[in-house]
């Protein structure tokens, strides 16, 4: 198993204020603590990702096994689609999830109300939690905005008992899920801003199958197997679409919050052609595609 060092100091911020980056590849990118991920907003997360997120959640159960019994953990819950999915099991006695968002927190423990579920604010690279404390433990979107990704699968392997599965799922940025190609492709035709940001978010190494594997190698699992699982978005019309994207939440808040108003309008305008394709508005159906790993704790 990796070993555990002292946590660096990269990009933290112990306030509530995101710290925006200057001067370095990416000028949108937002840390907050050990977190890339803008995350202020619960019931917009929900229309942004919760919604989908909850789709990918039994698929990903599923994969890992099919009938997760005991103690679970939901590293990076969110607002607690995977939680709730897990708790759903019969056999499952409890499940904790822990999110660095105090806002998501807060919300998700108002959705799922349940004697079986527990939610608190936490960082997934310092679980609080003993060794071994827990018979699975999961994770769902969330790897790829941990600045210190191989952190926390250590601390998720370290909470899970010798046996117990540890798995995981992030978005095929870059080959699998349509509606956000379409967002930063279109974009980063009239903004380098758009285009940086893409050259970043869309290689990191754990939206790949190779970085995944990687990971859960350097961690000591054993049996690593790595799949991908496909789910639908769908949108009622192009407002639903961009009330998805113009919320406090995520990349896209992190970008459109930044942009002058005649960039956004712009953007918008381009986005909205590309759902369009020349048809009247109504529903689309975007494939999404995450990657999924698992492992076994030795
Ligand atoms: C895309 S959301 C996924 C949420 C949820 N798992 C789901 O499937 O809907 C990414 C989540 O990772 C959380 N996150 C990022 N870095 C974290 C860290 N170091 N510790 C705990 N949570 C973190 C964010 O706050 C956010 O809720």
């Amino acid at each position: 198993m990796r070993k555990l060092s002292t946590p660096s100091d990269c990009g933290r911020n112990d306030g509530a204020t995101p710290v925006w980056r200057d001067g370095e590849r990416t000028a949108i990118s937002v840390t907050s603590g050990n977190s890339m991920f803008l995350a202020t907003d619960g019931e917009g997360y929900e229309t942004q990702m919760g919604r989908w997120s909850r789709r990918l959640a039994p698929l990903l159960i599923n994969f890992a096994g099919g009938n997760p019994a005991g103690r679970h953990l939901d590293a990076g819950c969110g607002t607690g689609s995977l939680t709730c999915a897990l708790a759903g099991h019969p056999d499952v006695e409890r499940v904790v999830g822990v999110d660095v968002s105090p806002d998501y927190i807060s919300y998700a423990a108002r959705l799922h109300a349940s004697p079986r579920i527990e939610f608190e604010v936490g960082d997934i690279t310092e679980l609080r939690f003993e060794n071994a404390a827990f018979d699975g433990v999961w994770s769902s979107l969330v790897l790829q905005f941990v600045t210190d990704p191989h952190r926390a699968v250590a601390h998720m392997c370290r909470v899970t008992k010798p046996g117990g599965v540890v798995a995981a799922a992030t978005w095929d940025t870059r080959g699998g899920v349509v509606a956000q190609r379409m967002f930063w492709d279109t974009a980063a035709v009239i903004d380098p801003d758009a285009a940086s940001y893409r050259a970043t978010a869309f290689v990191r190494p754990m939206s790949r199958p190779d970085g995944l594997r990687e990971a859960w190698r350097a961690a000591g699992l054993a049996h690593v197997e790595i799949e991908s699982l496909t789910i639908r978005m769908e949108f009622t019309s192009f407002a639903d679409f961009w009330s998805s994207v113009d919320s406090r939440n995520g990349p896209y808040a992190a970008y459109l919050s930044t942009r002058e108003e005649a960039m956004k309008q712009a953007v918008r305008r381009l986005v909205r052609h590309a759902y369009l394709d020349g048809e009247p508005d109504g529903l689309r159906s975007y494939a999404a595609t995450a990657w999924t790993v698992k492992g076994t704790v030795q």
